[in-house]
């Protein structure tokens, strides 16, 4: 079974294509669909029916990351999500309201596996970090190729609230902030990030990646680390859900 549904449920979009779990590619466009607000469990798993009518597949194997901490296939935070998410067994919400034998992880984990087994981690011997910067802040570390789950570095304490609130996109834009003091505040938060973990590679996806050179020269980096963009950009997070179920069946 050599290809999977992958779909990446996000704050702003439900998104999904089919993906050659060998190769790591896309095999159709990747569809999106508005995610319904407010998020709720029936409302999110109604319009991830929906995408799912799209592709003409008789398969049954989705993966799915979601955006939050995914332990044995419950959801345990919302940072981003609706709080009735919290305490819900994800993979059975999934399997049972699509008719699908469902995998779920964390949307960033997805992301990680993708970079890691296709992308710019690939043989990379030590820890791979990725960071997506979007509505909130994701994180998914790899360690030789095996990923850590549930590193949530954007929930860190920052001043007063979590790092997500000073250093996502989202705050960028609601605070209309130059690529400098964006920059800047992204730069001290990954150099904490570099002092506690030590990493060999750090990967920064979501959508604001593409922007990088508008704003690498601000992040001030006090040790030699290579800062990359994620090679798959807005696809990782499909493509990682897929090669995630396929390491489940
Ligand atoms: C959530 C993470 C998620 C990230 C990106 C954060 O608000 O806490 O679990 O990976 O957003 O969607």
């Amino acid at each position: 079974m050599d290809t999977i549904l992958g779909i990446d449920v996000g704050g702003t979009g439900i998104k999904g294509a089919l993906v050659d779990v060998t190769t790591g590619k896309l095999l159709t466009e990747r569809h999106k669909i508005r995610t319904p607000q407010p998020a709720d469990p029936a409302a999110v798993l109604a319009t991830t029916k929906e995408l799912i009518s799209l592709f003409n597949w008789e398969g049954k194997d989705i993966g799915i990351g979601f955006p939050c901490i995914v332990k044995n296939g419950f959801c345990l935070s919302a940072n981003n999500i609706s709080k009735e998410w919290i305490g819900i067994n994800l993979v059975d919400h999934f399997s049972k309201g699509t008719n699908s034998n469902v995998s779920i992880l964390n949307d960033a984990d997805a992301a990680a596996v993708a970079e890691s087994q296709f992308g710019q981690g690939k043989n990379l011997k030590g820890l791979m970090i990725l960071i997506t910067i979007g509505t909130g802040i994701g994180s998914g570390f790899v360690y030789n190729g095996t990923l850590l789950p549930n590193v949530e570095l954007g929930s860190i304490k920052w001043k007063e609230k979590e790092v997500e609130k000073y250093v996502s996109n989202k705050t960028r834009n609601k605070k209309n902030l130059t690529w400098k003091e964006w920059g800047s505040e992204l730069g001290k938060f990954l150099n904490h990030v570099v002092r506690i973990y030590s990493p060999d590679l750090i990967v920064l996806g979501g959508g604001v990646s593409k922007n990088f050179e508008l704003y690498e020269a601000y992040l001030k980096m006090k040790q030699d680390v290579p800062i990359k963009t994620a090679s798959y950009l807005n696809a990782a997070g499909v493509i990682g859900a897929a090669l995630y179920h396929k390491q489940n069946i």
